[in-house]
């Protein structure tokens, strides 16, 4: 088989190279991820869309031999740890997330000899290094229900975003957590202004708020929701109007599915390059190529499951 270039795919026309993903897919009985946040062309290709805690399910009850992952590289990286025996691809190696690289797995072990006895929360967003020296993960969807799982008298260092610790300390009404200093750069810039403006243009709409923003934005917002959350909602509110805190492919998918549904960004320009590094050219080179193939070594995988799995069970 022959190797093309990026820019051999790139050139194709879009309905060619849509055709092309989809028999190929059936070939190799693989399924397309994305997560809300892919360019909305990657999402309608997609087998399924969601939020890290739907993708991360989704990947746990699957019968397929390739699980292709549009997405960041933690997120097709909890899929392989869910899946060992599948091959996970993702269709670039660079897409990180930067807020996963807050924490390394070194710093955590640092962090639990200034607190022992403590529990590590570790948000999904992180590595598989840092997930194996964790106790559990949370999502943005289930960090409540995370924590309250875990007794009310031991403490807990909750890592990397702050601003979801922030979120999860207040709903949990717990003091005994500490917060570790990381952000995610496309949320941590939402700021009051940005939502005062939205309310101005927007009056009647709700405005939803995902909580890795600021949480001066958090406390003036209708709602706080992970991405899924905010799917839900506009799915249960038809025909209304939506201001969404959070990346802009969450309002395409939005405005894709439900056209009667006018949803808008708070900000424009709140978008994820890492995200969007992936696109159509890279799925069709990816599928076509088998690459790039997601590998976490066993002993990582291991443990990094165990933590996993005990959200899931929740
Ligand atoms: P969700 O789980 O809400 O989709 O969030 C993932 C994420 O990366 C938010 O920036
Ligand atoms: Fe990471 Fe932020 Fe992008 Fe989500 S939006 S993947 S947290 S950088």
């Amino acid at each position: 088989m022959s190797i093309k270039s990026l820019l051999e795919y790139a050139r194709m026309p879009q309905d060619e190279l849509i055709e092309r993903i989809l028999s190929k897919k059936e070939e190799l009985d693989a399924v397309i991820f994305a997560h809300n946040y892919q360019r909305i062309e990657v999402q309608r290709i997609a087998d399924f869309r969601g939020d890290s805690l739907e993708l991360a399910r989704k990947a746990k009850e699957l019968d397929a031999k390739i699980i292709l992952f549009c997405g960041v590289m933690f997120m097709a990286e909890t899929a392989k740890i869910l899946n060992p025996e599948k091959t996970v691809l993702i269709p670039d190696v660079q897409s990180g997330c930067p807020l996963a690289a807050h924490a390394s797995a070194d710093d955590v072990i640092a962090m639990k000899k200034k607190f022992p006895n403590y529990a590590v929360v570790s948000y999904i967003n992180s590595s598989a290094e840092v997930k194996a020296v964790s106790d559990i993960i949370c999502t943005s969807a289930n960090s409540v229900k995370v924590v309250n799982s875990i007794p009310k008298e031991r403490g807990i260092i909750f890592l990397p975003d702050k601003n979801l610790c922030h979120y999860t300390k207040t709903q949990t009404h717990r003091e005994n957590i500490v917060c570790w200093d990381g952000n995610c750069y496309v949320h941590d810039r939402f700021t009051v202004e940005d939502l005062k403006d939205a309310r101005g243009k927007h009056p009647k709409a709700k405005i939803i708020v995902h909580p890795e923003a600021p949480p001066d934005v958090q406390e003036d917002a209708d709602f706080i929701a992970s991405t899924g959350g905010m799917y839900r909602f506009a799915k249960e509110h038809r025909g209304e109007e939506i201001v969404l805190g959070t990346e802009v492919g969450m309002v395409e998918r939005i405005n894709d599915e439900f056209p009667d549904t006018s949803t808008f960004p708070m900000s424009e320009i709140a978008l994820c390059s890492n995200m969007k590094l992936i696109t159509l050219a890279k799925v069709a080179r990816s599928l076509d190529e088998k690459i790039f193939e997601v590998v976490v070594p066993d002993e990582i995988a291991e443990r990094a499951k165990i933590a996993i799995e005990k959200m899931l069970a929740l």
